[in-house]
């Protein structure tokens, strides 16, 4: 493998705001390593890339696996003698009324949302130490950048994942690591018709989500991209950003209102 052939591994690159990513990466010549557990749709987009002159393989990994995510991770490594990127970026979604979720649905989310992006991130941040340089990037969401009713494990995930990666982007500078996390808004993705919704319709939950102006996957990660080559250390798209910080510090009796609506809007779909 030629060593001066930049490396990037995608989790959750299948579909998606991953998939994107991987497919705007192949165009800028980096070699994209695919992951997930979706093999099919993932096969399927290493032979577009191939096909459209990227380069591009798929490997099955469930980022709930500490030691699979580590294994792989080692094992790109070892074959391309570098890495460049790593995206963190599987994940699901969750609703539910916090008194209807059980443990399971918490370990579920926590697993995959939270406990995947740390593994990935370990195993990459080790390497890229040796190394001295690479760029290593969490998926959180605005549900992380304030409160988030009705979907409290999702957003617990998330608030998580922005604390633990802004923090990381600062301690990680003195190695040569870059470290950010992005934080997508609506993004028109398969992660609200995959989604759980515990004792909720959730079909009805996405009709009303759907009602809303949502941002392509490509847009998405285009704007993302863009601002990842600048090592910014929190990525999230306006209107998102400033409306949120806006409504909950500046005007408190607005965001409490626009919470209240939210619950309101999302009880209405309780099934019993
Ligand atoms: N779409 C949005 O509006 C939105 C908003 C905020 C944050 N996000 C975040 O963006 C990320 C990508 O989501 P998306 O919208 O592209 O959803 P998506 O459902 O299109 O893609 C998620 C991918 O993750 C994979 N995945 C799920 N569990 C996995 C596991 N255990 N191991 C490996 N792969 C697994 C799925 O197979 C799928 O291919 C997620 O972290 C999500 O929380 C999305």
């Amino acid at each position: 493998m030629d060593k001066y052939v930049r490396t990037t591994i995608v989790t959750g690159g299948a579909s998606g705001i991953g998939r994107a990513i991987c497919k705007q990466l192949a165009e800028k010549n980096v070699y994209v390593i695919i992951t997930d557990i979706s093999a099919q749709q993932g096969e399927e987009l290493a032979s577009e890339i191939i096909s459209q002159g990227g380069q591009a393989r798929f490997i099955f990994m469930n980022v709930t696996d500490a030691n699979e995510v580590q294994s792989v991770i080692h094992e790109v490594f070892e074959e391309f003698g570098r890495l460049d990127y790593v995206f963190n970026n599987a994940g699901i979604s969750m609703y539910g009324e916090f008194y209807h979720m059980g443990l399971e649905d918490w370990n579920k989310i926590v697993n995959i949302n939270l406990w995947g992006v740390i593994y990935g991130t370990r195993a990459a941040y080790s390497i890229m130490k040796k190394q001295g340089f690479g760029h290593i990037v969490n998926t959180a969401s605005v549900a992380g950048l304030g409160p988030t009713p009705m979907v409290t494990a999702y957003a617990t995930t998330k608030h998580a994942i922005v604390g633990f990666t802004t923090s990381l982007h600062y301690e990680a500078e003195t190695y040569g690591i870059k470290v950010t996390t992005i934080c997508p808004g609506h993004v028109d993705t398969a992660i609200y018709d995959n989604g759980h919704a515990i004792n909720l319709d959730k079909n009805k939950i996405n009709r009303s989500v759907k009602q809303r102006k949502m941002m392509s996957a490509e847009t998405f990660a285009a704007y993302a991209l863009k601002r990842i080559e600048k090592n910014v250390p929190l990525i999230c798209p306006l209107p998102f950003r400033k409306t949120m910080d806006v409504f909950f510090q500046l005007f408190p009796n607005a965001h409490r209102k626009m919470m209240r609506m939210v619950c309101r809007v999302i009880r209405e779909t309780q099934l019993d």
